[in-house]
């Protein structure tokens, strides 16, 4: 396994990971109306669900010797919730990218890959269900 360019993919995943923790929160702060009783406790879940995930990749990183970034991506402030939305379905759709890829060089790895796995199916999951929402 190359070991730095796991951790390079570690820490591209962690940042868009503290991404989603500031999204989803900024959504739970800012949803108004009648989608408010519909959509904050999703936002407020989900950005739960992604503090857990940075945490748990953060924490991989430093196991595998590398230094955790505390990099976080420009999120768009729209109050528009089915913009919110669709941010939140490309966001959940490169994280579930970037865990299979960082997936495909794990190798020898096992516990890497079943961490990776896991993160796969979690992000996989989000995307159907921002999809069926969407719909
Ligand atoms: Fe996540």
């Amino acid at each position: 396994m190359n070991k730095e360019q796991v951790i390079a993919e570690l820490n591209a995943i962690l940042s868009l990971e503290y991404t989603a923790v500031l999204q989803y929160t900024y959504q739970s702060i800012v949803v108004r109306g009648l989608d408010m009783s519909r959509f904050l406790p999703m936002f407020q879940a989900e950005a739960a669900e992604s503090l857990t995930h940075a945490r748990l990749v953060g924490e991989k990183i430093v196991a595998l010797g590398g230094i955790p970034t505390a990099e976080v991506h420009p999120i768009d402030t729209t109050t528009d919730t089915r913009r919110m939305l669709e941010n939140d379905l490309r966001m959940e759709t490169e994280a579930a990218k970037l865990y299979a890829q960082a997936l495909s060089h794990a190798e020898d790895d096992v516990a890497l890959r079943v961490m990776l796995e896991n993160q796969v199916e979690a992000e996989t999951a989000s995307v159907e269900a921002l999809k069926r929402l969407l719909a």
